[in-house]
């Protein structure tokens, strides 16, 4: 079995949920306590022993590749007032971990994943949404690259949500379980409460196959007008083995105005050097 190498990471999308902070910001840059989102799933990535980092970016996305480049003038300063430059780990890759494909055209998330094929070429990969913030340990995709390493096939990240919620994520018709393992039957994008399957969500975090870039070539548009990942990953089902696994830790919906806040808060409950100010806050409000 091949080992886990390239991440893709879409981080084309707007973030118009966030306005005015993302006029001119990318989304992926808004920080939770001190590090920006992006880099929680990058972070996330390569304790999971991703190598390859591939960001699917669009117009306007620039200060995410500024962000994990050298700060020469920054450095320099730090370096000469005797600085540590620990605050800046995880942000200075070797020359070539990172690549960027630029998506044109806002046509979706399976048309994103589809931007990076030739980075991909032949081998299965994970993809990370870094709007999905996971907090666990080990964490989520190294969860999952432990589980792909008995399963193999294509994996999904799951979680139980709310059946109002259906129609916000995509929604698995669930087979066989086995503690985190659920066999993953059906998929469908962003279901009605009253015919999702189930209310097995598929969160932001995949091993795919590379057969899913063919699919995704020939995919036409589904929910919302868009090329779904969800319904190329549908139509693998019953040819490579599929399943879904359920995270132990903790998942912040950093999409979302108040996951986004929530996550901001135990985060910072969670850091010495702040957790008392905030807990005192939070004690007499
Ligand atoms: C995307 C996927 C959806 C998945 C969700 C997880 O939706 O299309 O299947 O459940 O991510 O966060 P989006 O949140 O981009 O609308």
């Amino acid at each position: 079995m091949r080992k886990i190498r390239k991440a893709v990471f879409p981080i084309g999308g707007l973030g118009t949920r966030f306005l005015p902070a993302t006029k001119s910001m990318p989304k992926e840059m808004l920080p939770v306590v001190d590090r920006p989102l992006i880099q929680y799933a990058v972070d996330e990535a390569r304790e999971a022993g991703i190598e390859q980092f591939i960001f699917v970016t669009s117009r306007g996305k620039s200060l995410i590749e500024d962000h994990f480049d050298h700060a020469f003038e920054l450095e320099e300063a730090m370096a000469r007032r005797g600085k540590s430059l620990a605050a800046l780990d995880g942000t200075r890759p070797s020359p070539g971990d990172i690549a960027i494909v630029r998506q044109q055209e806002p046509l979706g998330l399976g048309h994103a994943v589809w931007c990076a094929r030739r980075l991909i070429g032949d081998e299965p990969f994970a993809v990370l949404l870094p709007d999905d913030l996971m907090v666990g340990e080990p964490g989520c995709l190294k969860q999952m690259v432990d589980a792909y390493e008995e399963l193999g096939g294509n994996l999904i990240c799951t979680e139980e949500v709310a059946a109002s919620d259906t129609h916000k994520y995509g929604i698995v018709t669930p087979g066989a379980q086995a503690g985190a393992i659920t066999e993953v039957k059906g998929l469908v994008e962003k279901p009605a409460p009253d015919v999702a399957p189930s209310r097995l969500a598929v969160i932001g975090r995949y091993i795919l196959q590379p057969e899913v870039m063919n699919v995704l070539g020939s995919q036409e548009e589904g929910a919302g007008g868009e090329i779904q990942l969800t319904d190329a990953l549908a139509r693998m089902i019953g040819q490579q083995p599929f399943h879904g696994v359920t995270f132990a830790g903790k998942r912040y919906d950093c999409g979302d105005k108040g996951g986004f806040v929530t996550a901001t808060l135990a985060l910072a409950l969670d850091r010495p050097d702040i957790a008392p100010a905030v807990r005192a806050f939070l004690a007499a409000a």
